[in-house]
């Protein structure tokens, strides 16, 4: 299901300054998009309205075709999950169990079903030990671990995270980059935020780059 922008702008409310323009992007299925640019190019405002937050001034965004606009902030959540640059600030539940439980209960799914998707998606992210752990005590890399566990278990066709590597060491970035590897590799279209140059060629499998609110090659369907 392709998830694609056409001929995309946005101006904040407050702002005089049109921040993106004309963006044209195809992402998808099993595919890793990394976003870069400098500082303030509208990276983060990009993926906010990829998930609905922000809403296009000029534009579309379509996901399989249909416009997202049409689609509550829940509708698209469902089908484009979104990791926070802190996934501290998505957490709010008092157990590592419940954080991910959260989200599947208001799907409507039975018990069972969501017993079933806690236990995978804890051990699919090494985090069975702490089922029963208070969130906000773990470390960073497991937050972020814990937040993918919990938007994956919903099934989305997309997964964006912004600047996921904030944060952590080498080894815990090799571990988030195997995880996007084997995310990507189950079906699912990744799509990251990043500055860091050896991350990005390590794991995207493309790279949009955004230089002054526009795309930097011009057009963002490279492959
Ligand atoms: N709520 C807002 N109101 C007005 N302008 C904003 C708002 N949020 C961001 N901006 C401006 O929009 C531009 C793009 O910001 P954005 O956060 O998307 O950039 P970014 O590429 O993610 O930057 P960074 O690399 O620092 O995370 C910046 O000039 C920023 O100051
Ligand atoms: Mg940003």
């Amino acid at each position: 299901m392709l998830l694609e922008t056409q001929d995309l702008a946005y101006t904040y409310p407050a702002g005089k300054q049109e921040i993106l323009h004309e963006i044209n992007i195809r992402f998808r299925p099993g595919e890793i998009a990394a976003i870069t640019g400098d500082n303030g190019c509208g990276k983060t405002t990009l993926t906010k309205l990829l998930v609905g937050i922000l809403r296009p001034g000029t534009g579309r965004i379509c996901l399989g075709g249909n416009d997202i606009a049409a689609m509550s902030l829940a509708e698209i959540g469902r089908q484009i999950a979104y990791v926070f640059q802190n996934p501290a600030q998505q957490i709010f539940c008092t157990s590592v169990e419940q954080e991910i439980g959260y989200g599947l209960k208001n799907l409507g799914l039975g018990r069972n079903e969501i017993e079933q998707r806690i236990s995978h998606y804890l051990d699919y992210f090494e985090l069975s030990e702490y089922r029963q752990t208070f969130p906000l005590s773990l470390s960073q890399g497991e937050k972020q671990r814990l937040m993918l566990a919990a938007v994956l278990a919903m099934h989305p066709r997309y997964v964006i995270l912004d600047e996921p590597t904030t944060g952590l060491d080498i080894y815990r970035r090799k571990l988030l980059g195997d995880y996007l590897l084997r995310i990507k590799k189950d079906g699912y279209g990744v799509i990251f935020v990043s500055h860091q140059v050896k991350f990005i060629k390590a794991y995207a499998d493309r790279v949009i780059r955004i230089e002054d609110g526009r795309l930097s090659d011009g057009r963002g369907d490279c492959g």
